[in-house]
């Protein structure tokens, strides 16, 4: 038996769904130390040129795949050109959605069990560097946690796209946004917190060089979750008369805007404690508990809150990692959603714990000088996210693009409409942007 295809019920749960993809890991501990490292708001505006040209043509062509076919990932090439290779954008999709979410989850356990360390304390006072790299290293605790997260990711998935995915989106999201703005008022009131919003917000143009650029391209494409049919999945549950445009630059407004929140929450604390500030795991696991503890009594509420944030922004995007597997299943195998998710939830969960042993008794297997978990990243954002935009942006430009495709794509548009514009990006500027980013994964550039 068929079952009808799920839509979101309104708007604003649909937004809050896509936009929790959207704001991640990515958000919360790359975009702010981007922002410093290159120049503050030089950065940002550059940053700001590259979603407008790469970032809203394929949030944009993602969604109206989605929308147009009312399919999954693979499904949705099938349908538009049945029978070619180009499915196999579909399948890179699959295939990473699997590969990342089985180490987000590893991370993502990481934040559950500091957002227990908080509140027992049991980070005061301590080394935060020493501790981390041997909680990390231990073997069935970071695992314990693992399997926690990915029970509450596949629990979500279970209830569908409704009664899950948009339910819980319309309650997180606006509780990220509240905490985030009671982390920066106690990071704003802090002795020598001023020191860091010169750190984050100097505008310096001297720093704007290559470096910047690619770093910029990159973060685009992660923090719009793009490559892995992700938006095309979600873009599958919108009305026919959904409008793109505007739906996609509410997402993008989201997004940015909570990325550009935590960099207010982050730096004046750093700062204030005299730190200094790093990206990724050693910013989030390492300063990070370090300024909460330097904040005695109140640092465990805060530092509690952090990591909430933290598990909160992650469990929205591997809901939509999971979301993009089950729907394969569902759609294509007739699986029922039940049975979709609780297979992919219990192989993406084994998949993982290779990559939370990577830092301990699995350390010493590596390929090319990377772990277990950095080769999962590397394989899935460095290559096939990447590739799987460059070849989304060359099919809706080159293979499928005919003289209604601009008439579809404003289908149920307001005010906003896609011009020709809109076409040459697509076809041109986004391919060539792209590949730049791909040659530089992947050491040519
Ligand atoms: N956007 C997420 C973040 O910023 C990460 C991400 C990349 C993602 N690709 C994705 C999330 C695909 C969901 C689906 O952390």
């Amino acid at each position: 038996m068929e079952e009808k295809r799920a839509q979101w019920k309104t708007r604003f749960g649909f937004i809050m769904a896509a936009a929790g993809s959207a704001v991640g890991l990515g958000n919360i501990w790359r975009f702010p130390y981007l922002v410093g490292k290159h120049g503050g708001g030089a950065f940002v505006l550059l940053y700001l040129v590259l979603l407008a040209l790469l970032g809203l043509p394929l949030l944009k062509t993602e969604l109206f795949l989605g929308r147009k076919t009312g399919k999954n990932a693979v499904g949705t090439f099938k349908k538009l050109a049945p029978g070619t290779a180009w499915q196999g954008i579909g399948w890179m999709g699959i295939a990473s959605g699997f590969l990342v979410l089985s180490y987000y989850s590893v991370i993502s356990g990481w934040s559950l069990s500091y957002f227990v360390k908080s509140i027992n304390g049991s980070y005061m006072g301590a080394d935060t560097e020493i501790l981390f790299n041997s909680y990390t290293a231990t073997t069935i605790e970071p695992i314990a946690w693992h399997l926690i997260f990915m029970i509450l990711t596949t629990v979500i998935i279970g209830f569908g796209v409704v009664k899950g995915i948009e339910k819980i989106s319309k309650i997180l999201m606006p509780a990220i946004f509240v905490i985030i703005l009671i982390l920066i008022f106690r990071s704003l009131t802090l002795p020598g917190g001023m020191e860091g919003l010169k750190f984050y917000l100097a505008f310096d143009f001297s720093k704007l060089g290559g470096e910047a650029f690619l770093d910029a391209l990159g973060q685009v494409f992660f923090t719009l979750s793009l490559g892995m049919g992700t938006m095309i999945t979600y873009g599958s549950y919108m009305k026919k008369d959904e409008d793109i445009t505007k739906s996609s630059l509410q997402i993008i407004l989201s997004d940015t805007v909570i990325a550009i929140l935590a960099g207010f929450a982050i730096f004046p604390a750093v700062f204030s404690f005299g730190l200094e500030p790093s990206s990724g795991p050693g910013l989030t696991f390492v300063t990070l508990p370090a300024v909460f503890s330097a904040m005695d009594g109140i640092g465990r509420l805060f530092g509690a809150l952090f990591f909430l944030l933290l598990g909160i922004a992650a469990l929205t995007s591997a809901v939509s990692m999971l979301e993009v597997v089950v729907a394969y299943f569902i759609d294509e195998k007739k699986w029922s959603r039940m049975k979709a998710t609780v297979t992919t939830g219990i192989i993406i969960a084994l998949v993982g714990i290779p990559a939370s042993l990577g830092f301990g008794i699995l350390s010493k297997l590596t390929f090319f000088g990377k772990n277990i978990q950095e080769s999962y990243d590397f394989l899935a954002t460095n290559i096939l996210l990447v590739l799987g935009s460059l070849l989304t942006a060359i099919f809706i430009g080159w293979k499928s693009w005919n003289k209604n495709t601009l008439k579809e794509i404003n289908l149920g548009a307001g005010k906003l409409k896609s011009t020709r514009f809109f076409e040459f990006d697509i076809k041109f500027i986004a391919p060539i942007l792209i590949s730049i980013v791909f040659l530089h994964a992947i050491g040519l550039f």
